[in-house]
């Protein structure tokens, strides 16, 4: 099968080079189509995404990448809301779940967020009143409200999930959380199988550290979307860690949820285990989910000893070398 591979900037490719020597040591039948995006294209080329990359998307339907520098002061606001833009890319999809015998503070997380990716006050509707003011346009549709809703009710009958949780902030934005948590409450009649629960942004952060084994389905607007996320992988180990993708109708990219991390670039730092976790959604999504256990359970292995732990755990290990202790453990 073949998918495009977007390597990007900064650790983006020697977290991918990790994910495509994995997939060589499984003999997992991907052909990568690669095609670049970000400053380095720019430099080259004068464009952030090349009219090519965006074909090679739409013939090939997934692509899985590496995070991408947001320029500063030029260009687009950031690629990969574009990419996300371009491709309707409605749902950001951050399974949250401890990838192995870590030592963390909590046992049992094990929750997926599905984040409204294309409207709330990343919509980007912003006006500058005055040079003491300036104001952020909040969207919310019934239609992009409802449809991921649906992907989120549709995902925990699919995986055996029992509960969905809507989380805004209704009590106070009256009208467009109110919208969102209205469609919620209609499309959650159709799914009598799974629980619904309703709950506020702010007692969601404080559960999700108090409490985080009582979430199973988060779905939620753009803004606590990210929030809540980057909160799961601070509770199951960090970013490095954490896997993720962005699906629209007929296409998905798939990344992992951490940035392009300037400051251990290029040094052998980075942790590849979000991307090669990243990879399993992928591989779980084909049809090779035999493949993707494999790995997962590789990973857990490797953790199981600290001293294959790169520096974000608190190591000194390399971004080669947990590599190859994971391939080493992936038992064929
Ligand atoms: P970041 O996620 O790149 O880094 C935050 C901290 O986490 C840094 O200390 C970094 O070293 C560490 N870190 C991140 N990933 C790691 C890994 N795999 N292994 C070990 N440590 C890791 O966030 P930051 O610094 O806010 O953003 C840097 C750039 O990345 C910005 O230009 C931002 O716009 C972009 N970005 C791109 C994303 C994407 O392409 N999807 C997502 C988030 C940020």
């Amino acid at each position: 099968m073949k998918i495009t591979l977007i390597r990007g900037d900064g650790i983006g490719p020697e977290i991918t080079a990790a994910m495509e020597k994995v997939v060589g040591a499984l003999g997992i039948d991907l052909e990568f189509e690669e095609i670049n995006a970000g400053l380095s294209v720019f430099e080259e080329e004068g464009v952030y995404i090349l009219q090519r990359l965006f074909d090679s998307i739409n013939k090939n339907k997934i692509a899985i990448k590496g995070p991408i520098t947001t320029p500063i002061g030029h260009g687009f606001r950031s690629i990969n809301v574009e990419l996300r833009k371009k491709f309707d890319l409605f749902a950001n999809i951050r399974p949250i779940k401890v990838p192995g015998p870590l030592e963390l503070k909590f046992d049992g997380v094990d929750m997926v967020i599905f984040r409204e990716n294309t409207e709330d006050l990343y919509a980007g509707i912003e006006e500058k009143i005055s040079s003491d003011e300036a104001h952020s346009i909040k969207v919310i549709t019934r239609e992009k409200s409802q449809r991921i809703i649906e992907k989120a009710f549709e995902y925990a009958r699919k995986n055996a999930r029992n509960k969905v949780s809507i989380i805004t902030k209704a009590n106070i934005m009256k009208l467009s959380d109110g919208l969102f948590l209205e469609v919620g409450r209609e499309v959650s009649k159709k799914f009598p199988d799974i629980e619904f629960e309703e709950l506020l942004v702010d007692n969601t952060a404080m559960q999700m550290v108090m409490n985080p084994g009582r979430f199973d389905v988060l779905v939620t607007e753009n803004l606590y979307g990210d929030i809540l996320s980057d909160l799961g992988a601070g509770l199951v180990g960090g970013l490095g860690l954490m896997p993720g993708v962005n699906k629209g109708k007929d296409i998905a990219i798939y990344e992992s949820i951490h940035g392009s991390a300037p400051d251990i670039a290029g040094k052998n730092l980075a942790n590849p285990i979000a991307m090669l976790l990243t990879l399993c959604l992928l591989l779980d999504d084909i049809n090779e989910k035999e493949k993707a256990e494999k790995i997962r359970s590789a990973i857990y292995k490797t953790l199981a000893d600290k001293k294959n732990y790169t520096r974000d755990l608190g190591g000194e290990n390399t971004t080669t070398g947990i590599t190859d202790a994971i391939i080493s453990n992936l038992g064929n």
